[in-house]
């Protein structure tokens, strides 16, 4: 059984989570667990939890492990960090893992784990031309998928609107830390998906994270030229992108074309 399985990690700037995943179906075989962020993000502590989370499954020692991370990941290494701990910045995501936990995961942006998972099962499957899955949550994700092909670490979370980084505005966290009604956070909505829209023309933006559980209270808000839909991954999409790509690493699952 473990050859049809990879376990994924996704890291949150407020929960990591983990859960094993049935590489053809995208379903996961046992319920996904939380361990909340520890502050600070330090990368001893959240190995330590990532560890702690993996240790919980009785994974055969066999089984990938894929871990979704919330920054670009530039040759194996974490380029620049927003919400974790500063000292982040330059490690090798796999050999940090690897000695804190002796398991090497592959490693990928959350948002591109997101986008992969969605390629694989969700609404962007078989989708033509580009579609822009993003991620509300702590930060703002996008992955950019062109005919199921994927461009890596977009970062489009931190465009810059009236001079300000999109994501501490117009992420699912600025709507609770503001404590905004959808009708006041939509408007923000609105104005970050136009310039997305204004920028790169996508012919579908699928819109995921936690809060895509409440979409029918804020994407009917939403006046986009291009369909925006709820992810159908919802906050799964991390797990289920990052253990399908271990999988593919592995030889034992392929990537949607
Ligand atoms: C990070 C991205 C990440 C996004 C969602 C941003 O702050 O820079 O790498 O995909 O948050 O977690």
């Amino acid at each position: 059984m473990s050859q049809t399985i990879a376990f994924g990690v996704d890291v949150g700037g407020s929960g990591i989570k983990g859960a094993p995943v049935d590489l053809a179906t995208g379903e996961l075989t046992a319920p996904r667990q939380k361990i909340l962020t520890p502050q600070p993000a330090t990368p001893d502590a959240v190995v330590s939890v990532i560890g702690e989370l993996i240790a919980g499954f009785e994974l055969a020692a066999d089984v990938p492990i894929g871990l979704s991370f919330p920054s670009p990941i530039v040759q194996g290494a974490v380029g620049w960090m927003a919400n974790l701990d500063q000292s982040w910045v330059g490690v090798n995501l796999a050999d940090a893992v690897e000695a804190g936990t002796g398991r090497r995961p592959t490693v990928v942006n959350d948002a591109d784990a997101a986008g992969y998972a969605e390629i694989a099962f969700g609404a962007a499957k078989g989708h033509p031309g580009t579609v822009a899955v993003t991620t509300l949550g702590t930060g703002i994700g996008v992955a950019l998928i062109t005919e199921g092909k994927l461009w890596p670490n977009a970062e489009l979370g931190h465009l810059q609107i009236n001079g300000r980084d999109a994501e501490n505005w117009a992420a699912a966290s600025a709507k609770e830390r503001e404590g905004l009604t959808f009708e006041k956070w939509a408007k923000r909505l609105q104005r970050y998906f136009t310039e997305v829209d204004r920028l790169l023309w996508p012919d579908l933006i699928v819109v995921g994270g936690g809060i895509s559980r409440r979409a029918h209270k804020f994407l009917p808000l939403l006046d986009l030229r291009p369909p925006i839909v709820p992810a159908a991954l919802r906050n799964t999409a991390g797990i289920v992108g990052a253990a399908v790509l271990a999988g593919q690493s592995a030889g034992i699952a392929t990537l949607p074309e």
